[in-house]
């Protein structure tokens, strides 16, 4: 076991503790292909929450709970003093990776307990406590929207519309958070920083050879809920001419959305139709309803409006080819932002201390920091993910990567406990 107070080194080998706490962490929730299956608020979840609860508390950390189900983990050094949050997500996509939020919650978790041994082996007292933090439902899988415990801690989403969203069983927030008995009424820390470590989720470091991503700002992300209505009938006596196939929209309308990337030129897009509901989805029966989740995402926030109305575009065509009709409503989104200059600079260094190669890079994927940005100084980093996997129970990250990143999450919070940020200029 590696001692938490000792001076900050490179690791050379992986450190054994955090490796065999992330094996045990994997263990919820873990399905036969190496993954792991445990979205919010489920059995699975409660396990794992019920796990960090205990390991928090062991090193001396009190769990709270706030109205939306975040777990907070409170280092108090100097009390009465704000803290400095370092966390990610422990809930996963179905059939999802090891990695995904959970090595984030865990390199936290790992960070903030050396951080504060640290200062009580020099007898220095930081200028600000340190709280681990497991955000509910980043994920968005059972309940949408994705970052849904970071929104509401920003004041982004009203918690009463959070606790009232339901899963496909009609099942809502607030129920599942409390039969699993993770909801509170903590109101949160007074946050003076926010750190997060996560897996690239691409393949740009991999193919650089990098260790460390920093992360300067945010590609933008517009969501879609998709309603396409037509009209059920017989899918073997009803003419062609008859037919209002609401599948058949739905099925133009994913075409349109891949078009759209493949047309692009002056800017990468990504764009996805990633979930589809049908009703009533039986063989004989021409559907009268198909809902739709779209997912459009560019590093320009122009060019990403424009594929927008591009697709909204193309609507009215559809509605008259398939004889249908096309509800399109964006539910969810973010622009391109950054992150504070001072936070990457600061953590640029503490890389370059630890002997870690690094660069900037813009994250693709939504994360709590991106909320967590427009609150607070915040700093996001990456660790590489092999072949750029993930969402998939194949996601993998080398051992000594983990342990890397969790050497400078470990300098980064120790940095902005001290109060380092404070004095950077932005
Ligand atoms: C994550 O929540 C994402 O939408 O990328
Ligand atoms: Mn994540
Ligand atoms: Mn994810």
């Amino acid at each position: 076991m590696s001692n938490p107070a000792a001076t900050p080194t490179a690791e050379t080998a992986p450190d054994a503790t955090l490796l065999e706490d992330f094996a045990t962490l994997s263990a919820f929730g873990a399905t036969s292909g190496g993954g792991v299956d445990r979205q919010a608020a489920t059995a699975a979840d409660a396990e794992q929450r019920a796990w960090l609860h205990r390991w928090l508390t062991a090193r001396g950390a009190e769990v709270r709970y706030d109205g939306v189900g975040n777990q907070f983990g409170l280092f108090t050094v100097v009390p009465g003093a704000p803290y400095v949050l370092t966390g990610s997500h422990l809930d996963s996509q179905p059939l999802g990776g090891r990695y995904d939020g959970a090595y984030g919650v865990l390199a936290s978790a790992h960070a903030a307990y050396r951080a504060v041994s640290r200062y009580g082996a020099s007898g220095t007292a930081p200028k600000y406590n340190v709280a681990v933090v497991n955000w509910f439902n980043e994920e968005g899988c059972r309940f949408k929207p994705s970052m849904m415990g970071s929104s509401v801690f920003t004041g982004k989403l009203p918690v009463d519309t959070a606790l009232a969203t339901t899963d496909p069983a009609g099942t809502t927030v607030e129920a599942a958070l409390r039969k699993i008995g993770t909801i509170g009424d903590y109101a949160g820390p007074d946050v003076a920083a926010y750190a997060e470590i996560h897996i690239e989720q691409g393949r740009e470091l991999e193919n650089e050879g990098v260790t460390i991503g920093l992360v300067d700002s945010t590609w933008a992300a517009r969501k879609f809920q998709v309603v396409v209505r037509g009209e059920q009938s017989h899918t073997g006596s009803t003419v062609m001419a008859d037919r209002r196939d609401a599948l058949f929209g739905a099925s133009l309308l994913v075409v349109a959305v891949r078009e759209l990337a493949e047309q692009s030129k002056d800017f990468p897009l990504h764009t996805s139709v990633s979930e589809m509901s049908i009703e009533p989805n039986s063989p004989v029966v021409v559907a009268r309803e198909v809902r739709m989740h779209v997912d459009l995402r560019s590093p320009d926030e122009e060019f990403l409006a424009a594929a927008a109305a591009r697709l909204a575009e193309s609507v009215p065509g559809i509605e008259e080819r398939a004889s249908v009709s096309v509800e399109l409503v964006q539910t969810h989104g973010w622009g391109v932002a950054p992150f504070p200059a001072a936070g990457v600079r600061l953590a640029a260094r503490a890389a370059d201390e630890l002997g870690l190669s690094r660069r900037p890079m813009m994250t693709i994927a939504g994360h709590d920091s991106v909320n967590m940005k427009d609150v607070a100084p915040s700093i996001m980093m990456f660790v590489p993910s092999v072949e750029g996997i993930s969402h998939n129970e194949g996601e993998a990250t080398d051992d000594l990567d983990i342990s890397r990143g969790t050497d400078l999450l470990t300098e980064v919070v120790d940095r902005l406990m001290s109060g380092a940020l404070d004095t950077e200029a932005r």
